[in-house]
């Protein structure tokens, strides 16, 4: 069993394949970075699962596959498969904006791939080409509905920001609605790679929004999950929220992340990070093992986004993943 020092059981894996994406959202890449890290810097499907047994082995039982982009990596799903053939039982699930879907979303399903998060802000093309800085929203449609036909378990993300897409919350949570699928929209998380003059809504005024039309019920926090539950009394209908800036979720905080080059990392908003490369490249397993449990030691109580002060983190989501 991996614990921290703080006695937080951790047991989820955010596995970061990329930093590079085909989209530019304000929010998080709004320039291609100066300069992406050399692709030979980047560990090998081969070598990153030699991490992920042992993890499995140690304790880790949720597995998430993100980016950047991770569809933008080639044979994704042949690392997908190594891993559920590895553990059938591991809960495996991608985070994805959706755009590559409509062609990998069998191909994900056949390498035994569970459950899909899809970031959906819009249902405007304009828009959506407005915050993607790119046309995108024909691809994630198709993508959406190419993982619906494959039955995957499936979540929309949906980030709020001020003047762009903050009047399309209903649209969202009734188009997910029709098609029962999950919607947690998210409050924006400030972050030094984001456009400077975005402003995203906080949960509070992202509820008051779904209050005028329907009555709805606090359900409570999915265990180990950022995501807050609420129903809607008409219609049973279930959404969660995402508000970091309560920050509340890090008490039971269950996750670790692990970036394509081999960094573990503690908690999305810190810089901190450990490099296992060098330990899995020499095959020393024993030592990447070391440096988990170093990195779990020093993971760090909370996040630093708070709703007074509104914080930024200097993490790059796009490299993080999420
Ligand atoms: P489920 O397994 O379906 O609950 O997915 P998830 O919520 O763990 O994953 P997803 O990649 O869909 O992330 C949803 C949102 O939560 C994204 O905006 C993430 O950046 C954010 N998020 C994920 N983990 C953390 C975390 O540790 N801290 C904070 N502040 N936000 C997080
Ligand atoms: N704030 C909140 N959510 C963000 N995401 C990316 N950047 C941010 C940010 N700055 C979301 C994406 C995606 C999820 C993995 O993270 O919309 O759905
Ligand atoms: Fe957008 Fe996700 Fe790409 Fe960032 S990593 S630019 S949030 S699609």
């Amino acid at each position: 069993m991996l614990i921290d020092k703080y006695g937080r059981k951790v047991n989820y894996l955010r596995i970061s394949v990329t930093e590079r994406c085909n989209f530019r959202c304000l929010y998080c890449m709004p320039e291609k970075p100066f300069s992406w890290e050399p692709k030979e810097n980047l560990l090998s499907f081969d070598e990153l699962f030699m991490f992920v047994k042992v993890a499995i082995d140690q304790g880790i039982t949720k597995i998430r596959i993100t980016g950047g982009e991770p569809l933008i990596r080639e044979d994704l799903d042949y690392f997908i498969s190594l891993i559920s053939n590895y553990n059938p039982n591991i809960d495996l699930a991608l985070t994805t904006n959706g755009y590559l879907l409509a062609n990998y979303a069998k191909k994900l399903k056949e390498a035994g791939l569970k459950r899909i998060n899809i970031s959906l802000d819009t249902l405007k093309p304009a828009v959506a080409a407005q915050l993607a800085q790119k046309n995108v929203l024909a691809n994630v449609l198709e993508g959406i509905e190419a993982a619906r036909e494959q039955n995957f378990k499936i979540k929309i993300n949906m980030v709020p920001i001020k003047g762009l897409n903050d009047g399309e919350i209903l649209d969202i949570l009734e188009f997910c609605r029709k098609r029962e699928m999950e919607v947690r929209f998210i409050e924006y998380m400030e972050n030094s790679y984001a456009k400077g003059t975005i402003e995203g809504m906080f949960g509070k005024e992202i509820l008051e929004v779904i209050k005028n039309k329907y009555t709805i019920k606090k359900i409570g926090r999915t265990p180990n999950s950022p995501s807050f539950k609420y129903k809607i009394i008409e219609n049973g209908y279930e959404f969660g929220l995402i508000d970091p800036h309560k920050h509340d979720f890090c008490e039971d905080c269950n996750r670790i992340r692990l970036t394509a080059e081999g960094h573990l990392i503690p908690c999305l908003y810190f810089d901190e990070a450990q490099s296992i490369a060098k330990a899995i490249k020499q095959k020393d397993i024993q030592k990447a093992v070391a440096i988990l449990h170093d990195v779990l030691a020093n993971k760090p109580k909370e996040n630093r986004w708070s709703e007074e002060e509104s914080e930024t983190s200097n993490r790059a989501f796009y490299y993080t993943g999420g």
